[in-house]
């Protein structure tokens, strides 16, 4: 079996994972914050562990910036909805997920003005698209790190900086980016960062979290328990309380915390150039293939480890299907939750097969696909 599907989750995780969540199990953890006894302080040293791990990743000095949450969604609705109020101005580009694109599409329904930068067909913008279009009210800029669907690089140091200079807000989603490109939140003058932890930091499904800049001020999405100033009915103002109420997902985060450091000792570079390896081989074989044709930059160094690929005369699902069924391959096709995207690059409504790789992929196991994509291809007469 050959797993590419790292962008929607990783597979394999680290060993340190499942043993960390393990041992959570067979060691006992309570409650993090709720009581004085010793499991709770157990947990409490899990949940510490990964959010000092999480903030040494980001390059964040102070670990209490860092607020868990259920997975990049949840992360991005807390400083969407969070930070705005109908009548805002906001702008995001054109190849936003749809935990981007739909509160935003919601608050517009509201009020809210939005201007959706054109990006070029391959994925990348121009941050000055992006300064021509500020305005006095604008209050948000919203980007992902790197498009989930073409895997295009989008240059957040510049947009952040334009963002400074404008005193806007800057939200960066680096779903496909923590843990494979290395990203230096504060270094950056990054305001808010959104991610998820079971992809690139081989977390398990149900961990993520948001970086929220010293300064920055959000409502809450959630208001409840949070083990701290219990005689208070009112939300404590002091992160990371202020956004994490409700018991965490201490299993999860334990295993996170062993994914995040598995990452670092392996060194977010050396991922990077392992991945690098991967797309050049991939990329360069399928120009020999007749009929394949990708979307995105096509260029290693100014994309993550994300291809977007068509065969001319076969849909997507088709090419999926036949790669799982015939050959063990497992990718994903259609629209990866994110039409903006396919709008831009001009495969909405189809779609594209995706391949997504990760750490634990290899060349021979490029090669295998590539052959599989030949075969797939002659057959359809391509
Ligand atoms: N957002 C994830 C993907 O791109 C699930 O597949």
């Amino acid at each position: 079996m050959i797993y590419f599907d790292n962008a929607a989750t990783s597979w394999p995780k680290p060993a340190a994972v499942k043993e960390a969540v393990l041992a959570c199990l067979e060691h006992g953890v309570g409650n993090p914050g709720r009581a004085g006894h010793r499991l709770a302080i157990a947990a409490g040293r899990v949940v510490l562990d990964a959010r000092e791990a999480v903030a040494e990743l980001l390059g964040v000095a102070d670990p209490s910036r860092i607020v868990f949450t259920k997975n990049a969604t949840e992360a991005l609705n807390l400083a969407i909805y969070g930070l705005l109020r109908p009548h805002d101005h906001v702008i995001t580009s054109g190849v936003e997920h749809n935990s981007v694109m739909r509160p935003l599409r919601m608050l517009e329904d509201q009020g809210l003005e939005l201007t959706v930068v054109r990006n070029a067909p391959d994925g990348s913008l121009d941050p000055e698209d992006v300064r021509r279009s500020l305005r006095s009210s604008t209050r948000l800029l919203v980007t992902a790190h790197a498009s989930n669907v073409l895997g295009t690089l989008l240059p957040i140091g510049e947009l952040a900086a334009l963002a400074r200079q404008a005193n806007v807000p800057y939200l960066v989603d680096i779903a496909q980016t923590a843990g494979t490109v290395p990203i230096d939140a504060q270094g950056l003058g990054l305001d808010l960062v959104a991610f998820t932890g079971h992809k690139g930091l081989f977390g398990p499904t149900g961990t993520g979290g948001l970086y929220v800049r010293e300064g920055v001020e959000l409502e809450p999405l959630l208001r409840g328990g949070t083990g701290s100033y219990s005689e208070l009915e009112r939300q404590p103002d002091f992160l990371p309380d202020r956004f994490e109420s409700g018991t965490l997902n201490v299993l999860g985060l334990a295993g996170l915390a062993a994914g995040v450091r598995h990452v670092l000792a392996a060194g977010v570079c050396r991922v990077r150039h392992h991945e690098v390896r991967l797309i050049g081989r991939f990329l360069d074989g399928l120009r020999s293939i007749g009929g394949a044709h990708v979307q995105g930059p096509a260029d290693p160094a100014r994309q993550v480890g994300i291809i977007s690929f068509t065969i001319d005369g076969l849909s997507p699902s088709d090419i999926g299907f036949l790669l799982d069924h015939e050959f063990g391959i497992m990718s994903r096709v259609g629209l990866h939750c994110a039409p903006a995207a396919h709008r831009t690059t001009g495969t909405y409504p189809v779609g594209t097969v995706r391949f997504s790789f990760g750490l634990f992929n290899t060349e021979a196991e490029v090669d295998l696909a590539l052959r599989a994509l030949e075969k797939i291809a002659s057959a359809s007469g391509s």
